[in-house]
């Protein structure tokens, strides 16, 4: 099992990539930790450095989710891609880069599920998108989904008869909803912040 503890520790590491810190302080000289949310994720970068940061984030984020899951095509093993890219989504979240202080894995995990079940990403995507152009709240919308993929990958589990992303979706669901939780508070006293969609510049 030699090459699937490479592919795991792999993954853990591409996963730590801290791109919101990176790009924050590099690119602004702004550590986005100390702004906003605090979170060190696609979702704060927007609100804190704008569009062009936001977007590079989400791009890096998403983007090592889908290289990690992908790591087992890449060493000729046949350790399934859902499984590679869990290092990756705990590393995104305790990044041993920064001090284990991560983010909340919503893009890092859309990644790996691109890579690795691409029809399950499509609903969840779907429901995240719907989700924020009614409430304009990234966060709900991360619940949302989560919630949606959650009820869905257990009735495909049964239906099926698979069982492997049942377990590990179901945790991985339940995961990005308890790293919600103070978002959760702020949505229910009303003071969570709202994405500014289809704003017009001036
Ligand atoms: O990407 C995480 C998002 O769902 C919430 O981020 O910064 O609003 O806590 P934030």
């Amino acid at each position: 099992y030699l090459t699937e503890i490479f592919i795991v520790l792999i993954s853990y590491v591409l996963g730590s990539i801290p791109f919101a810190l990176i790009i924050g302080k590099l690119g602004y000289r702004v550590d986005v930790r100390e702004h906003g949310s605090g979170n060190l994720g696609t979702t704060n970068t927007f609100r804190v450095l704008g569009k062009r940061a936001g977007t590079l984030v989400l791009l890096g984020d998403m983007g090592k989710g889908l290289v990690a899951a992908l790591l087992p095509l890449l060493f000729g093993s046949d350790m399934s891609l859902l499984l590679a890219g869990i290092p990756a989504i705990i590393g995104h979240s305790y990044p041993v880069f920064a001090k284990f202080k991560g983010g909340k894995s919503v893009a890092t995990s859309a990644g790996v599920l691109l890579a690795a079940f691409p029809w399950f990403f499509l609903v969840v995507v779907t429901t995240f998108v719907v989700t924020l152009l009614v409430s304009k709240m990234v966060s709900l919308s991360s619940m949302a989904a989560s919630v949606v993929g959650l009820v869905t990958v257990i009735a495909y589990g049964i239906i099926a008869r698979d069982w492997l992303p049942l377990i590990v979706i179901v945790p991985l669901a339940l995961f990005i909803i308890i790293k919600h939780r103070s978002n959760w508070q702020r949505i229910r006293s009303g003071t969570e912040p709202k994405v500014p969609l289809f704003q017009k510049r001036k």
